[in-house]
This record gives C-alpha cells, structure tokens and sequence, in this order.
C-alpha cells in the first residue's frame, strides 16, 4: 500500500482533491496535513476544512475522504482524547498523531519530534490516553509518525519499547533524527532493527523519490506493507501510479496538472501573491522533473522559482515547457 505523506502548506485539501481528480490510481491513502490541536482544544478554521465536506461537493470528494486519515499535532493527553472525539465525531476511525515535525518551534512548545525528548513522559501521556474513558469510548484508533529521537538514532531503542507496550495501531518510521531535518540518509538499519523488535503493522517513510527506489526498497522489505511517499510524489504526481506498474508521467499531464491546482487555489486564496507562493513551493519539488540538452535548465528553474509575478511566472513556466523534457527525479533537499 502506497500512501500520501502529510505536508504541511503542500498536500491540502485543494490539492488532494485536484491530484485524486486527475491521478487517481496507486495512492489507497492520503494524511492530512497536521491539525494543531493546541492551545485552546480546538481546530483552526483553515484545519476544519481539510477534514469536513466543502458545499455541494462532488462524489469523488466524499470518496476522497473515505481514504483520509487526519494527523494531529498535540502534545497532552487531554489534547489527544478532544480530538479523538471530534474527528469519530466527524467519521474519522484513525487519528495519526505527529511525533516527527523537526521545525524548532514546534519542537519547542513540545510537539512533533519534541516528544520524543523525554521518553518516560511519552509514555505517561501514552498511558493517559489509552486508559482515558473518552478516548476509549471514541472508538477511534491511534497510529504514530516517528522519528527515530532527537539527536542520536540509538535513541530510538528506548522508544519503540514504548509503542510497544500500547495498542498503537500502525507505527509509521522517518528513520531520521529531529536535529537531521531532512539531511543525509536515512537510518535504513534503524528501520531494520525496529522491525526485528515490534509485532505492530510498520510502515516506512522516507527518501523514496522513484520508481525504481520504491521497488528496491520492497525487493529489500517484502514484509514491509504500506510505503509512505513525501516528497517524492509532491515531485512526480504519479510517482504511485508509476510504482505500481503504470505509466510514468507525460507532459500534457505535467501541465493539465499544474493548470488544475493553479485554478483550484487561484478560487480560495486571496490575492496573486499567495497564489505565486504557494506554485512555487509546488514547483519547488516539481522542478526537478525537467531536463534539457540544449538549455540552461538551472537557469530557466531559477527564473521560475524567483518570479515577482504572475505574470513572470507565467513566462518562466511557458520557457521551462517549451525547452524542457521530462527525465529528472528529486533527488533530495
Ligand atoms: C514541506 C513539508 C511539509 C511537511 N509537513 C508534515 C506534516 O504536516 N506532518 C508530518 O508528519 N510530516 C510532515 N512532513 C514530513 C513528511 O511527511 C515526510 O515524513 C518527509 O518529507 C520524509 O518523507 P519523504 O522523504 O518521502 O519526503 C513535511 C515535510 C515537508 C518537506
């Protein structure tokens, strides 16, 4: 099973909504992004949307839903039982809680990766939750996204014990640690060992960006059943379809895709600014896709990436079109 990675600003409701549309084969499950539950136990206006119904929405919508988990960043176990309630509420059975965003800020307030930090305290606020009557009688099911610890890989042989001692119903590894970011390889062998050392469903996560990466990696794990994809198919929108013996992408889709999410967003946000920002975040990972023999790729990228306007853009994209081929793959940040 081939899932869609939670990504902050990147795999919103706008552009899952567009990438199920146009690409709907290989990907059975998509996340959300993180839906802050703190400080007051609530969800933000913006988080509400990724998880309710938008008016009058098309079928293939409410379906879309049927394969969202929600993933929520908190960081108490009050916190965690008030939004098992509200997402079984809402329909929801399994809630993904974020034990793996690395930005300092969040690491700081004690969420994310942060809680991996003192593992005696998650496992108080494990033990909190999972013996909470609310949160029992919620029905709902608890899967994490790990990393393997703050500083040192090793770390993660005094947590996974931890996980092991709860009904966790899926552990999903990013063998890094919080202070990697995204640096670096993974800890392949850290994967390895946890899946020595845990009877739960394990899923992977981390720096498959191909086709090919993802066959060798299941050529090396056969027994390991859901691959979790990031960045690689933020790059290649059908990366799963690809992986999972379809057509790689073509150019008309390239562009019907590009043209799709820009007139998505363009009806939600406010202004050309926003608009500009968020494509060229897309773009961003997209980028890489595209190779040339005769033109100064880089350059043509770079014009793209650093557009004032729409209008600018519009002319980079044209260019980047016009003199490039696909052929190239994300390669890491
Ligand atoms: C821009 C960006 C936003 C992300 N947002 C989230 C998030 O909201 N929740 C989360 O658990 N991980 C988040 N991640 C981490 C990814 O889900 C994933 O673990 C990471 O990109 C490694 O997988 P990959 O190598 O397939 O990209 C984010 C990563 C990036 C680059």
């Amino acid at each position: 099973m081939l899932s869609f990675a939670p990504m902050e600003g990147i795999g919103t409701c706008y552009y899952r909504r567009v990438h199920r549309r146009l690409f709907p084969e290989g990907i059975e499950r998509y996340y959300t992004p993180f839906l802050s539950v703190y400080p007051n136990l609530a969800f933000k206006k913006r988080d509400l949307k990724e998880i309710t119904p938008a008016e009058g929405e098309p079928e293939t919508d409410t379906a879309l839903r049927k394969i969202l988990v929600p993933q929520i960043m908190a960081k108490n176990a009050p916190e965690i039982v008030w939004a098992a309630q509200k997402l079984t509420g809402l329909g929801f059975r399994e809630i993904n809680l974020n034990l793996g965003c690395p930005s300092g800020t969040v690491v700081r307030k004690g969420g994310g990766a942060g809680m991996l930090a003192d593992p005696a305290a998650l496992e108080r606020l494990l033990d909190a939750v999972f013996s909470d009557p609310s949160f029992i009688a919620s029905g709902a099911s608890l899967s994490v996204k790990t990393r393997l610890g703050i500083r040192d890989p090793e770390e993660f042989y005094d947590i996974l014990p931890i996980f092991n001692r709860y009904p966790i119903c899926e552990i999903i590894l990013h063998p890094r640690v919080q202070q990697e970011q995204y640096r670096g390889t993974p800890h392949r062998d850290l994967f390895a060992w946890a899946l020595a050392h845990t009877d739960k469903p394990l899923a992977y996560n981390g720096d498959l960006f191909t086709a090919e990466d993802i066959a060798a990696f299941r050529e090396e794990y056969p027994q390991v059943s859901h691959l979790m994809l990031g960045r690689g198919i933020v790059s290649d929108p059908v990366l799963a379809r690809e992986a999972s013996g379809g057509a790689p992408l073509s150019m008309p889709e390239l562009k019907r895709f590009v043209l799709a999410i820009t007139e998505e967003y363009a009806g939600i946000l406010d202004n050309d600014r926003q608009l500009l920002l968020k494509l060229k975040e897309l773009w961003f990972y997209m980028s890489a896709l595209l190779v040339s023999d005769e033109a100064d790729i880089t350059r043509l990228i770079r014009s793209l990436l650093t557009a004032r306007d729409m209008g600018e853009y519009r002319n980079a994209v044209r260019a980047l079109y016009a003199h490039g081929t696909l052929g190239g793959h994300f390669r890491g940040i």
